[in-house]
């Protein structure tokens, strides 16, 4: 699965993942899982719930090191993170959650960001005074923030609303156009998946490999209508029966 042309950046080799659990048993959630991204590309994730898809974002991201296998990642790489869950400094005012990921970002390009990101008017906000969704929306401009090279999204748009969540998937799409940010993102909605991905990869249920990669023939920008529909056919099909993914609007 080596991209064709162009250095390759993120290099993964998952071999086994396995956690105790509380109960003292051997739960296997990750085995060989392989692909290697190129500089700037975007991989989106498709798999059921529970397979094991956040364990192998945290994997990549450095943030768990108990597995067998590698992961290389570009030496000095930024890596921008959005989680599930928001995680902000409760403490900390929206404008300071930002401030502290990024020390260095200029005022004006975080001025930028929470005006795409619509929370120029939270600046000064504390995480507890917002809606779920602000939070993911803080945890957006956290991530873009620090400008980064490797950019790791869970789940970033569940919780908002259709509106809100087709303009940050432009954003979204804007921001990996602007510069090259390797981006992998982890979507039970389809048309997130094939709306944002260079490539897309279907994860089998637990312990999670990569089951299969959608062929694309078409840049994500150029995509047309039908080869989106033709898509999104072959994901329902391929994912049918295990509730991996779902449509959030009728596009
Ligand atoms: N720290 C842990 N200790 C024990 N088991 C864990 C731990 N973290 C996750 N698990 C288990 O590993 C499996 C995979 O969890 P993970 O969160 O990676 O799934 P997921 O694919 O991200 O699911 P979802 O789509 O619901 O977010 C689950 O069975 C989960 O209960
Ligand atoms: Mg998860």
């Amino acid at each position: 699965m080596r991209p064709a042309g162009g250095s390759a950046l993120l290099d993964v080799e998952i071999k086994q993942k396995t956690f105790v659990t509380a109960a003292g048993e051997r739960l296997e959630v990750l085995r060989d899982i392989g692909f290697v991204l190129g500089r700037g590309e975007v991989a989106v994730f498709v798999g059921p719930s529970g397979c094991g898809k956040t364990t192998m974002l945290r994997i990549i991201a450095g943030l768990d090191r108990d597995y067998r296998g590698r992961v290389v990642r570009p030496p000095g790489a930024r890596v921008g993170m959005v989680f599930e869950e928001p995680r902000l400094l409760p403490w900390r005012s929206v404008e300071d959650n930002v401030r502290l990921a990024a020390p260095n970002a200029d005022g004006a390009r975080l001025a930028a960001l929470f005006a795409i990101l619509e929370l120029t008017q939270h600046r000064t906000h504390y995480p507890g005074e917002l809606s779920l969704g602000l939070a993911r929306r803080v945890a957006l401009a956290r991530a873009f923030a620090i400008d980064p090279d490797v950019l790791i999204l869970d789940e970033p748009l569940v919780s908002l609303d259709d509106v809100l969540a087709a303009h940050l998937r432009d954003e979204l799409m804007a921001l990996v156009d602007s510069r090259p940010v390797t981006t992998l993102l982890v979507t039970h909605d389809v048309n997130d998946a094939v709306r944002l991905g260079d490539r897309i990869f279907l994860m089998s249920s637990r312990p999670a490999h990569v089951e299969a990669e959608v062929p694309i023939a078409t840049p994500r920008m150029a995509r047309g209508e039908n080869e989106i529909a033709a898509i999104k056919a072959m994901i329902a099909r391929r994912t049918s029966g295990n509730r991996t993914a779902t449509t959030r609007d009728a596009s």
